[in-house]
């Protein structure tokens, strides 16, 4: 098989890890005979030093010409500090997803048996944890109406879903949980908002073609509890941009690093794969940060985006070796951590 991949490394880590994921699949397509053509992009903070703009018009074009996409990382503290900076290297992001109609974004919430100790929780919590978001990617708050009124002094921010917007992500999640335990729950905040309202009664209604799957509703406030006191009781979590946001960045601290955890955004077309995590600007360069997230993007790309099920699953089964050897970045690995680099190659080698 014979796919190009626009590669987006951004910024921070970004570059680094991203490296990690093509050593990973230059080994892949050898082993299992196909060729993945690598054509690069700029995102992020990194195009609007080169170019003033966040996703430059040619970048856009390659990701729309391209079989998937896997992106690294964005943000820089620049801009973290400077909330008056009107273009931002965010924005790229957000763009690129609005753009390609990512409307659903999949967080698989997995622990390593052996990374158990690094988890903050207690083993016993730890017991059978094994969970996917599915989180809304272009909808809500985050694409809503937003500006300042009185002369800056007041501003806001809105959110907006409709009807067709929370059916085509549920369906997305209502197919993934048939294939698992079969239990969807759906947080939402429905005593206060009223988007949270048109969930539930959308999500009601729809439920009815999928007679063998539980449902369950829970507000989000409760829901970031139950995630830190009883996380395997939960199958499939779908919930609305926002609160899919900053429940997954909760949900990867129990793996015991947010290092480790992927993700896709898929779309009616193309779809992008890129790690939880953000840019980490401390560690830039410095060869530490752990590309297992952004290895196990590029095994959900083989999946999802090109069928390849045995290859995905060669990727998987690597990571775990490695792990289980004791290998790992700093955030994993106490004794003797690799750098990104070796890791990269370490797992390569185990494929
Ligand atoms: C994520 C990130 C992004 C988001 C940022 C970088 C815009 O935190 O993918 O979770 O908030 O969606
Ligand atoms: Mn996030």
């Amino acid at each position: 098989m014979r796919k190009t991949i626009a590669i987006l490394p951004g910024d921070g880590i970004g570059p680094e890890i991203i490296e990690q994921a093509i050593k990973v699949l230059k080994i892949v397509g050898t082993k299992f005979n196909h060729e993945f053509v690598f054509e690069y992009g700029l995102i992020g903070a990194i195009a609007i030093d080169k170019t003033g703009n966040p996703l430059p018009n040619e970048t856009l074009k390659l990701c729309k010409s391209t079989d998937a996409i896997l992106f690294g990382a964005i943000g820089d503290p620049k801009y973290d500090n400077d909330p008056s900076a009107k273009i931002r290297p965010e924005q790229g992001l957000l763009k690129l997803r609005k753009s390609l109609d990512l409307y659903v974004n999949v967080r698989p919430i997995r622990v390593f048996e052996k990374l158990k100790s690094k988890s903050p929780l207690k083993g016993e919590i730890l017991e059978g944890v094994d969970f996917v978001v599915v989180r809304e990617l272009i909808g809500g708050i985050y694409f809503g109406k937003r500006g300042r009124r009185k002369n800056g002094t007041v501003a806001y921010d809105t959110s907006t879903y409709s009807k067709a917007e929370i059916e085509r992500v549920a369906k997305f999640a209502f197919e993934l949980v048939l294939t698992r335990k079969k239990h969807i729950t759906v947080v939402d905040k429905a005593n206060v908002l009223e988007t949270s309202r048109l969930w539930r009664e959308t999500i009601q209604e729809q439920s009815k073609q999928y007679n063998n799957v539980t449902i369950e509703f829970m507000f989000v406030d409760n829901a970031a509890m139950q995630i830190i006191k009883k996380p395997s009781s939960f199958d499939v979590i779908l919930t609305e941009n926002m609160f899919g946001d900053i429940l997954t960045d909760e949900a990867s601290v129990i793996t015991g690093s947010i290092g480790m955890l992927p993700s896709a955004s898929i779309g009616a077309k193309t779809s992008l794969y890129e790690p939880i995590h953000g840019s980490y600007p401390k560690a830039k360069g410095l060869n530490t940060a752990n590309p297992i997230g952004t290895i196990l993007s590029a095994a959900m790309m083989l999946e999802y985006s090109f069928g390849l099920i045995k290859e995905a699953k060669s990727i998987e089964n690597a990571v775990e070796k490695a792990i289980n050897l004791g290998f790992g970045t700093k955030d994993i690995v106490s004794n003797n951590p690799l750098g990104t680099s070796e890791l990269g190659t370490k797992i390569a080698s185990l494929i």
